[in-house]
């Protein structure tokens, strides 16, 4: 049976072209994120409390909103009273950037998937640290900083070069960490030029070293975000790189390239999630769990409390979710928290 929100906020959302419903929800969360009675509201889809520990941070369950829905960090009090274990802002890059021409979010409603080619539309690292300085710095009250972990995800400007990626993200870090319970480093979106090619060991040990130069005094857990189109030997160098350089863990995964689970005439140059990336993601959970200890994060195609199952048995400790709430909206983060 359809949900509530199924039933009545998804047709509407879903007239609109998927960037304009996109803004339009985000302006609705950023707006209620100032407002006591808008926050009560949406406290009233908070699931209970399933506490659990990882990275020394405790998650008040181990459910987290994923990067990309809210880039820039303007929502967080709503996300927080919507009963988000977690809440990942990002990618933020070093600059500002408009991203890709438009249109560039395509969903696949049959399929219950996405695919965009965003391209790390963002505020660029100054404008977003200021804001959550400002949020930080808000006197205490319902509307203030959030009660869960925050996670940054940081990731390339385009401009950059690819072989100065490692003081483009370290300058990211340097404006964002004191705002993150942890920073996530995204070398895996298909969207930036070159990107993935930062998961390949020699770039890879590179950045890495450079964050971990930079992080002696802070300490954030810092997780590095995957893709799931990792050929196994690739997969088993980034792990012993992440394992020489001390990552906290893995986002396993982020968007797929490999559309071939969806009809050509629907198909569209990007990243496909959703439904369509359920299986390959957890197929690439179970692959990391298998080859080191490094704890996973499970993101790929989470739409109820079936496909959460599978990523826990599959090994993941914690849990992120984007296209299934576009689709499924609040209630499914309650559903798949009160089953664990
Ligand atoms: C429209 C859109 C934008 C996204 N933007 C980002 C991003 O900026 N950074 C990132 O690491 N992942 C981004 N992602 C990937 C998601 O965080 C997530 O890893 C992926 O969509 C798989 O999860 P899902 O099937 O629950 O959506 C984006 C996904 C979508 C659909």
């Amino acid at each position: 049976m359809k949900n509530a929100y199924e039933r009545f906020v998804r047709p509407l959302l879903f007239s609109l072209d998927p960037e304009t419903a996109h803004h339009f929800a985000i302006a609705c969360l950023r707006g209620a994120s100032h407002v006591d009675l808008a926050l009560r509201l949406l406290k009233s889809f908070q699931a209970p409390a399933k506490p659990k520990s990882l990275f020394g941070l405790t998650f008040p369950n181990p459910v987290g909103l994923a990067a990309g829905f809210d880039k820039n960090g303007v929502a967080l009090p709503a996300w927080a009273a919507l009963g988000f274990g977690f809440i990942e802002i990002g990618t933020v890059t070093a600059n500002a950037q408009p991203g890709n021409p438009k249109p560039r979010i395509f969903r696949l409603s049959e399929q219950q998937g996405l695919i965009n080619r965003l391209g790390f539309n963002n505020d660029g690292a100054d404008a977003v640290a200021e804001r959550l300085g400002k949020l930080r710095a808000s006197p205490e009250s319902v509307w203030g900083w959030p009660a869960v972990p925050v996670g940054i995800n940081i990731g390339k400007s385009e401009t950059t070069p690819l072989e100065q990626s490692a003081a483009d993200y370290v300058y990211s870090f340097q404006r964002l960490h004191p705002f993150a319970d942890y920073i996530a480093l995204n070398v895996s979106s298909p969207n930036t030029p070159g990107l993935r090619s930062l998961q390949v060991r020699e770039r890879l040990s590179i950045l890495l070293g450079a964050l971990r130069a930079e992080n002696q005094t802070a300490r954030k857990p810092l997780i590095v975000k995957i893709a799931p189109d990792l050929l196994p030997n690739d997969l088993d160098e980034m792990i012993a790189t992440c394992e020489e350089n001390e990552v906290a863990g893995l986002i396993v995964t982020n968007t797929t390239l490999d559309h071939s689970s969806i009809p050509p005439a629907l198909d569209q140059e990007g990243g496909l999630s959703g439904a369509p990336l359920r299986e390959k993601a957890t197929a690439m959970v179970r692959a990391v769990v298998s080859k080191s200890t490094i704890p996973v994060v499970a993101s790929g195609g989470i739409f109820d409390v079936a496909s959460a199952r599978e990523k826990l048995d599959a090994g993941a400790q914690l849990l992120q979710i984007y296209t299934g709430y576009i689709y499924r909206g609040p209630d499914v983060l309650r559903e798949i928290v009160e089953a664990l």
